[in-house]
């Protein structure tokens, strides 16, 4: 494939959501030409651009405008319960939408990077690799998967780029992360009930931005597993980020999932082995200790 000098256009879906604003934000500094896609809630870098990817009509002008050299496509409804009481909104977004964007991708031989999750896996076994089979066990895991199936078969060029419990100091417009959450609560002296039968490899922005970033300069395809180096259930992880705020973490409570009314399973681990990504990519998967002290110091420095 041809690579062009830059500034090279760059389009980012999802914008205005927890990996698309940081994303943006690192992708302006590197000189990416970047066109930042939202919805409803404004993106604070880049040039916005407003449309919705369900609507093949408007996907297909945004694309006749722009004519972007790379989308990174991070839109889509990430609400678990919601995708499971709105199913047909959750197919619209993230199957039909998906299918949009790799259809002109593949028109106008963009490359493509599809962010994707470890709720496509079952989470029976844990620590995924890129090679296992994904057996998602509720709609959102199912729409997500639906997605990289269209994003391969479709686009010329694909990366497929699983995550998973993404945190970050800045928070998506109008909502707020994991990490944030539980920090606000237990500054407030608040408990909290967190639950200790789910595993997953929570991922800083940062990090997942800084080797969707490399994927990008270096025309990666294939799958590549981007999340944190290490697997924690998410009561561990909120001990982890109470002791590296020096919290109280006696008021973090262990519940199970039973003991929660959540409308969609959710799989017990579904923790991604990151190997792939750590040895192809210069930018590493970071271990958690290393991606709280990042944390820590991103909300120090305001950035
Ligand atoms: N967050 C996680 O823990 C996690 C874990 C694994 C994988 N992922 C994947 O990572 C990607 C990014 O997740 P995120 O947490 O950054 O998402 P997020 O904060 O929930 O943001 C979702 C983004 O999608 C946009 N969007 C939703 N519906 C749209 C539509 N119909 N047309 C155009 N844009 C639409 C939203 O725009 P507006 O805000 O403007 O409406 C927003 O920018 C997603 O593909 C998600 O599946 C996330």
């Amino acid at each position: 494939m041809e690579t062009k000098e830059y500034p090279v256009k760059l389009l980012v879906t999802g914008a205005s959501g927890l990996l698309g604003s940081k994303l943006t934000k690192l992708a302006t500094k590197k000189s990416f030409q970047v066109y930042s896609a939202y919805y409803q809630n404004t993106p604070q870098q880049g040039t916005p651009i407003q449309f919705d990817i369900s609507k093949k009509t408007s996907t297909e002008k945004t694309f006749n405008e722009i004519k972007p050299d790379i989308v990174v496509h991070a839109a889509a409804l990430t609400h678990v319960d919601r995708c499971e009481t709105q199913k047909e909104l959750a197919w619209k977004i993230n199957v039909q939408g998906t299918e949009n964007i790799a259809k002109l991708c593949r028109r106008n031989r963009t490359y493509l990077v599809y962010v994707s999750t470890d709720y496509v896996f079952n989470g029976e076994k844990g620590n995924y690799r890129e090679t296992d089979l994904p057996a998602p066990i509720n709609h959102y895991g199912t729409t997500k998967l639906k997605g990289e199936e269209y994003a391969q078969s479709l686009a010329l060029d694909v990366c497929i780029a699983r995550t998973s419990v993404v945190y970050g100091s800045i928070p998506a417009t109008g909502k707020t992360n994991f990490a944030l959450w539980l920090l606000d609560k237990l500054r407030r002296d608040e408990e909290v009930k967190i639950v200790t039968d789910q595993t997953n490899s929570p991922t800083l922005n940062t990090n997942l931005a800084n080797m969707i970033l490399e994927i990008v300069d270096r025309r990666l395809t294939g799958i590549y597993h981007l999340a944190g180096a290490t697997a924690l259930s998410r009561y561990d992880f909120a001990k982890a980020l109470a002791e590296e705020f020096n919290l109280n973490t006696q008021l973090i409570k262990p519940v199970t999932s039973r003991e929660i009314a959540w409308k969609a399973k959710r799989p017990r681990n579904s923790s991604l082995n990151v190997a792939k990504a750590t040895q192809t990519l210069g930018s590493k998967p970071l271990k958690i200790h290393e991606a709280l002290r990042e944390l820590r110091e991103e909300l120090s420095l305001n950035k």
